[in-house]
């Protein structure tokens, strides 16, 4: 069994994940990578992580499925032993402005929910023997801002991501003391797929409210992520990553 440590970055086919997969496979994780349709994208990251010299792997994963979390965990368990890392990043979204009560359906709200906030639930419940088993576990949650503020691409996401700040909070008390829990909540993150999905006056207010003249980058929140698995003193927080909105600062 391979002693390297081993990180688990959910959509890493996607913009953020991407960063982040690179950033914690430049600084000596074995990331393994997420997509559930993107392969290619995948592939992308795991070559840039090779490229400087580090290791990572792509594995496909819809995480609606419950029975696919638990084969992807089993696999890291028989091939690694060991996990120290989860990024719960994958989620979905769909752009429905908030008073469009009718358009958000049972489908939309069930495709988010079990996206965005039950499987990063039952990721964590499948890898915590795993998380435990190690030299301190670490968790972060890739939530939103939206789940703080009520605004961001549909109700249903704002609620999803209000769910994964609470969820956070409460498994880093199941999950204590050996594994720690944290959440990075982004505002707008320039340059992404999703960003481009949010409605134009949600996207240009950020830009025009941030008080440091700047939203966030996927770097930004790579570079969170990276402070949150290296400490070992901090857990149940969340960390808005945002240009600084003062409505919202806390
Ligand atoms: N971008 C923003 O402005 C922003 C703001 C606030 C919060 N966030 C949060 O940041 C995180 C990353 O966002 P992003 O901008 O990088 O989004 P993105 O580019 O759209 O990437 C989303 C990722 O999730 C994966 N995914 C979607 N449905 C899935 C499913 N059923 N099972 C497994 N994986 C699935 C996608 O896989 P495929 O590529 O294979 O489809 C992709 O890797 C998300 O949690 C998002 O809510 C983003």
């Amino acid at each position: 069994m391979s002693t390297i440590p081993v990180a688990l970055v959910t959509g890493a086919s996607g913009d953020i994940g991407g960063a982040i997969a690179k950033t914690l496979g430049g600084h000596g994780w074995h990331v393994i990578g997420t997509y559930v349709g993107a392969a290619d994208a995948a592939a992308q990251t795991v070559a840039a992580i090779i490229d400087v010299g580090g290791s990572a792997e792509a594995m496909q994963l819809d995480q609606r499925d419950p029975t696919a979390i638990e084969a992807i965990i089993s696999n890291i368990d028989e091939r690694y032993g060991h996990l120290d890392v989860l990024v719960n990043n994958a989620a979905w979204n769909i752009g429905i402005p908030f008073r469009r009560l009718d358009d958000l359906t049972a489908d939309i709200w069930d495709r988010v929910m079990e996206t965005n906030l039950r499987a990063p639930f039952l990721l964590a419940r499948a890898a915590a023997k795993l998380l435990k088993a190690g030299d301190g576990g670490h968790i972060v949650n890739i939530s939103s801002a939206g789940g703080i503020s009520p605004g961001s691409s549909s109700i249903a996401y704002s609620s999803s991501k209000a769910g994964l700040n609470h969820l956070t909070r409460c498994l880093a008390v199941a999950m204590s003391p050996e594994v720690a829990v944290n959440c990075i909540a982004p505002g707008l993150v320039e340059n992404t797929r999703m960003a481009a999905r949010l409605p134009d006056n949600v996207a240009e207010g950020a830009r025009q409210t941030a008080v440091l003249g700047r939203v966030g980058q996927a770097e930004d929140i790579a570079n969170q992520t990276l402070a949150f698995v290296q400490s070992t003193s901090i857990t149940g927080q969340t960390m808005v990553i945002d240009g600084g909105m003062p409505g919202a600062m806390r």
